[in-house]
């Protein structure tokens, strides 16, 4: 059978960062509580001519300079902060790359799990169009309402990926291991700009879906713990991973170290060391990406891991609602061309910090603002949202 998988990946976030050090002390908490309690440094937020689809665009326009557009006939566009209830984000992409007629175009909704949804839609396709490459993009920008739980938590960030055969990076293995369940733990009603959440239900209905899947997994053929070579987790929060491998650890029995920091994990002892805190590189920067948070977690792995090639990764994708799944995949010889660990540093030091009482004052504007009809220029992305004309959004 022919390999298919994530030929090449590239990362984009938001122009903005929020400081949580300054967020914390503006709100009277702890700095620890954040740092350490949710393993969060930063997330980043976006202008006001920023969006999922500016972000999604300069995410894939590096990726296609680099590869080329031959035999690219589907995007899959994976968001649950859509910008309209009717038209997938993807075409305005496709307009924004210039990309040929000759394409189809969709987007996929399952809160966070969407970007895992649109990865094995690619595989299926290439399965049947082997000569086809599909362009999966996960973009999001994760809103809390201002001082709640999880207003630490937002963030802002995109990957897009290229899925193919014989691919150069990581070939994904057809075991794979689901989970369904109807839960209320996080939502977003059609009338509110962010997320309804119970907390602490979001995080036991996680951690329930991370054995269910692992369990389905095992069902399907799946390599046992000890055939993992790194694990990655869907990171609401760094510190969620975390939690999610004390969980795994516990049910499976195996030593696998818990550590989140360098410091941890120099303090791990003979605990097998499955990359908790290579993958969190880039997410305690970000935030929570949502749908892109997995692959974030994914390409900070790649770009920092110099031991990688024939290793086999597990990831973990929940989303809330709830589904999720468990994949694993292995590393191709030749991944370390494909690393980027310099362009993201460079695109997180460019992020430009907000006050926090500029923060809140962006964060208070509706989103998608209904007022926005010539949006200042801002982002120094490749990308903007330049307004609305009529209804329609414009992007330049
Ligand atoms: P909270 O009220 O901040 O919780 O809400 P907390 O008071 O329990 O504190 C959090 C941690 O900080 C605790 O550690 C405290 O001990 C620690 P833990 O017990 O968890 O190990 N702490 C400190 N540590 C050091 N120094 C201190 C200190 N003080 C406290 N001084 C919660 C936390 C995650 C609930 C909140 O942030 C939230 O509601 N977040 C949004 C929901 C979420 O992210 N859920 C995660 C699972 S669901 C998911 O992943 C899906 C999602 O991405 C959406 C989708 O699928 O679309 C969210």
């Amino acid at each position: 059978m022919t390999s298919i998988g994530i030929h090449d990946l590239e990362l984009a976030t938001a122009h903005h960062v929020v400081d949580l050090t300054r967020l914390a002390e503006a709100g009277g908490t702890d700095p620890a509580k954040y740092h350490l309690g949710l393993g969060q440094d930063q997330m980043s937020f976006p202008a006001p001519d920023e969006d999922i689809i500016t972000m999604g665009a300069s995410a894939a326009l590096p990726l296609l300079e680099r590869n080329g557009i031959e035999g690219l006939r589907t995007i899959l566009f994976a968001t649950e902060s859509g910008v309209d209830q009717s038209k997938a984000a993807g075409v305005s992409v496709h307009h924004l790359l210039g990309l040929p007629r000759q394409v189809r175009v969709t987007e996929f909704k399952q809160a966070c799990y969407g970007g895992t949804a649109a990865l094995q839609a690619a595989i299926g396709i290439v399965s049947r169009f082997p000569h086809e490459r599909v362009l999966v993009i996960a973009s999001d920008v994760a809103r809390y309402e201002l001082d709640s739980p999880g207003e630490p938590t937002q963030g802002a960030g995109a990957v897009a990926m290229l899925v193919s055969a014989d691919p150069a990076l990581v070939e994904i293995e057809p075991a794979t291991g689901l989970f369904t369940d109807d839960v209320d733990d996080f939502w977003r009603p059609n009338d509110s700009s962010t997320a309804v959440v119970d907390g602490a239900l979001s995080v036991s209905a996680y951690l329930d879906a991370l054995t269910g899947s692992w369990d389905d997994l095992q069902a399907r053929g799946g390599p046992g713990i000890d055939d993992v070579d790194r694990i990655l987790y869907h990171q609401p929060f760094t510190k969620m991973a975390k939690k999610g491998q004390q969980r795994l650890v516990e049910h499976t029995g195996a030593s696998l170290s818990t550590a989140l920091t360098a410091a941890e994990q120099a303090a791990a002892g003979a605990a097998r060391d499955t990359g908790l805190v290579t993958g969190s590189i880039y997410n305690r920067r970000l935030g929570n990406s949502y749908t892109a948070s997995l692959y974030a977690a994914l390409a900070a792995l790649i770009d920092h891991d110099a031991d990688l090639a024939g290793r086999r990764i597990g990831m973990f994708s929940y989303g809330s609602g709830s589904v999720s799944e468990f994949i694993t995949g292995i590393v191709q010889p030749g991944y370390a061309s494909r690393r980027g660990a310099e362009r993201v540093a460079a695109a997180l030091e460019a992020r430009v910090p907000l006050e926090v009482a500029e923060y809140r004052e962006l964060h208070a504007r509706a989103y998608p603002s209904a007022a926005d009809v010539e949006t200042p220029r801002i982002t120094r992305a490749p990308f903007r949202f330049a307004g609305l004309q009529g209804r329609a959004r414009r992007y330049e």
